[in-house]
């Protein structure tokens, strides 16, 4: 009995590993919130029979780990993450040219974002870059509601304020691009060294401020503003503006690496993720970008982008190789090296 049993479970254990091998794996790095990373991973493979194995990094990370396996690649699809280090690996040959079939249904920037990078990555969603708050917290500390882009290097917001380091979060380098675009070099460089003290941590990751945030650890974070609602949804009082000046807003992007070893199954993937039922699974996992499909539905808890005042985000210019890297290391060294 206890023989024939075991025989079973062979048998259909012999029958999964056929079934996988047949269909496939295929490996991401995801770069949005774990939530929405692990419903991809189990909704893909439930449709299609392809395993996915994933691992999550943030943008600037993600960037790093496939400079280093470029001889060797291990990774087939990047999904998610700001665009600026999509663009850098498009540059750096890191990725792969491909044309979706489905490109001419998704919005014009999404469109524009693969037409720059010549068809080496595409957009999947937007976003615009704010401020959270903790109302409680600064009630409590009988602190005003930041609402500018100055109004963060008030004295009393000293040690009250947290945003990600742009070396591994490409929220943060959004900032610095942002800054850069909206006062000048010179002057946004004086102005992150001026925020720099009222700075009381920069986080490897783009969603720790606004976590922190929402915990209240900290009253203030610079980040992206559809980070806001899924805190909020978990019962913790925060909330988000966009500052009177103007803003920046990400093009979250995918792209497939050049090298992969399970090529079709990456495009199965690719195709699936631009397929408005796969990008409606952001807001289902609480994150709530712009979808780049035309006819994904919008949850009414996505940022009203008519409301927002934007700069002239220019992607290319600051996705580009040198200029990334130049601005990330004179951060590095003209503000995150100074005492506070
Ligand atoms: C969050 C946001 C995404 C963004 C990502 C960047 O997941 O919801 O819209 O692309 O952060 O992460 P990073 O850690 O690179 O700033």
């Amino acid at each position: 009995m206890r023989r024939n049993h075991l025989a079973v479970i062979t048998a259909l254990a012999g029958l999964g590993t056929a079934h996988a091998q047949e269909a496939g794996q295929v490996n991401v790095i995801c770069s949005v919130q774990a939530e929405w990373c692990n419903m991809i991973q189990t909704v893909f493979a439930k449709t299609t029979g392809v395993k996915v194995n994933m691992s999550l990094k943030g943008s600037g990370e993600a960037l790093a780990q496939l400079i280093a396996e470029k001889a060797n690649p291990k990774t087939d699809v990047w999904f998610g993450g700001t665009g600026d280090p999509h663009l850098q690996a498009a540059e750096q040959g890191l990725s792969l040219e491909y044309k979706s079939p489905s490109l001419t249904q998704l919005h014009a920037w999404a469109q524009q974002q693969a037409a720059q990078s010549a068809y080496r990555t595409v957009g999947i969603y937007s976003g615009p870059l704010g401020f959270g708050y903790n109302p409680e917290l600064l009630a409590k500390k009988k602190l005003q509601v930041p609402k500018t882009w100055s109004d963060l290097l008030k004295p009393e917001y000293k040690g009250e304020i947290q945003v990600a380091n742009p070396a591994s979060s490409g929220t943060a380098y959004t900032m610095v691009a942002t800054l850069v675009q909206l006062m000048g070099e010179d002057k946004a460089f004086e102005y992150m060294k001026a925020l720099h003290k009222n700075i009381s941590q920069y986080t490897r990751s783009g969603t720790g401020p606004i976590k922190a945030v929402a915990r209240g650890e900290t009253s203030v974070s610079i980040s992206f503003v559809h980070d806001g609602p899924g805190e909020k949804m978990q019962g913790f009082p925060v909330e988000t503006l966009t500052p009177a000046e103007g803003t920046g807003a990400e093009i979250g992007s995918m792209s497939i690496i050049k090298g992969a070893r399970n090529l079709e199954a990456a495009k199965k993937f690719y195709e699936w993720a631009l397929s408005p039922a796969a990008q409606e699974m952001g807001a289902a996992a609480k994150q709530f970008q712009l979808p780049s499909h035309k006819a994904a539905k919008v949850d009414p808890r996505v940022p009203d982008f008519k409301k927002i005042k934007f700069i002239n985000y220019d992607y290319a210019k600051y996705g580009a190789s040198a200029e990334r890297r130049r601005l990330i290391a004179k951060w590095e060294k003209d503000v995150n090296s100074l005492p506070k």
